[in-house]
């Protein structure tokens, strides 16, 4: 596998975030001081990646005009410079994006089909931007490094606590073939606790081959109705290996309320400019909070 496109769905009405996505991409709110979606981007760029495609759909320009040139920012901030917004201004240089609509949010298979035209007959990465990651190498790398040794697509893996399993995409494995990766035998979408074939759940990050687009084709409506890329994976795997690689890390759910909190938190904690000032805060919210 050689991996040189990404693809972003980022089409999700963010409806467990209503009022603040009422008129905003849920992709745009911050962790910390940068969007969600921004540091999605930075992953890709740290594996080296060029091109980025982003799916998404209406009320999102606010994506587009992120990571595009701000000329009226920059001619404001030119005398005293900005270092925050040259940093972005740099991560573009690098980085193309690519912006494709999904007409209809037909679920996450349906906006993964949207990206064939531009993906084409090359392997590329998937990421969705729900799912943030703190680790010691980008987890898009850990993927593309054991898909480029095994030659053969992965998908990442963490597991799961079976009060949570039937909100993930769930793998059936075989032997552990390494240390954290295993070949994937089956694979069913949002299961219920008792029928999970595992305890490990799929999380946001997969390297895949063109013909998933084929399977993608003749997948029909799944797990809530949607069009699911799971099940797409589910023929993929009877037909080439398929992996699940244990991403070492931390992941965090930014698809609800309290995970993109959870994230705002510790992102903020690696930052040295505010790490101590977050722990003060924290200790005063909390003896506040115990005060009520
Ligand atoms: C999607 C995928 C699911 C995966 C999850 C977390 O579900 O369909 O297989 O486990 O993301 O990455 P969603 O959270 O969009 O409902």
């Amino acid at each position: 596998m050689r991996v040189a496109k990404a693809v972003v769905p980022a089409a999700g009405l963010g409806t467990r975030f209503l009022p603040a996505t009422k008129a905003q991409p849920k992709e745009m709110l911050p962790v910390v001081d940068r969007p969600a979606i921004h540091y999605i981007a930075e992953e890709i760029d740290a594996c080296g990646i060029r091109d980025l495609l982003i799916v998404t759909g209406r009320g999102k320009r606010a994506i587009e005009d992120h990571f595009d040139r701000a000329i009226e920012l920059e001619r404001l901030l030119q005398k005293t410079g900005n270092p925050r917004l040259r940093e972005v201004q740099r991560l573009l240089d690098r980085l193309q994006v690519f912006y494709v609509r999904q007409g209809t949010p037909r679920g996450l298979g349906h906006a993964i089909a949207c990206a064939e035209r531009h993906v084409d007959r090359e392997d590329f990465a998937v990421l969705l931007p729900d799912d943030l990651y703190i680790s010691p190498r980008p987890a898009l790398a850990q993927l593309i490094s054991v898909a480029e040794q095994l030659d053969a697509p992965v998908v990442a893996v963490v597991p799961v606590p079976p009060e949570d399993i039937s909100r993930y995409g769930v793998v059936a494995v075989g032997e552990e073939i390494q240390p954290g990766v295993f070949r994937v035998l089956d694979m069913v979408e949002k299961p219920q606790a008792e029928d999970a074939p595992s305890h490990l759940g799929v999380v946001g990050r997969y390297v895949l081959p063109p013909e998933i687009f084929a399977h993608l084709r003749h997948t029909k409506p799944g797990a809530g109705g949607e069009i699911q890329l799971t099940d797409a994976l589910r023929a993929l795997c009877r037909e080439r290996p398929l992996y699940a690689v244990t991403v070492a890390g931390e992941r965090y759910d930014i698809g609800e309320p309290l995970g993109l909190l959870r994230a705002q938190i510790s992102f903020a904690l690696q930052r040295p400019d505010l790490r101590q000032g977050v722990v003060e805060l924290l200790r005063e919210v909390t003896q506040v909070s115990d005060t009520f």
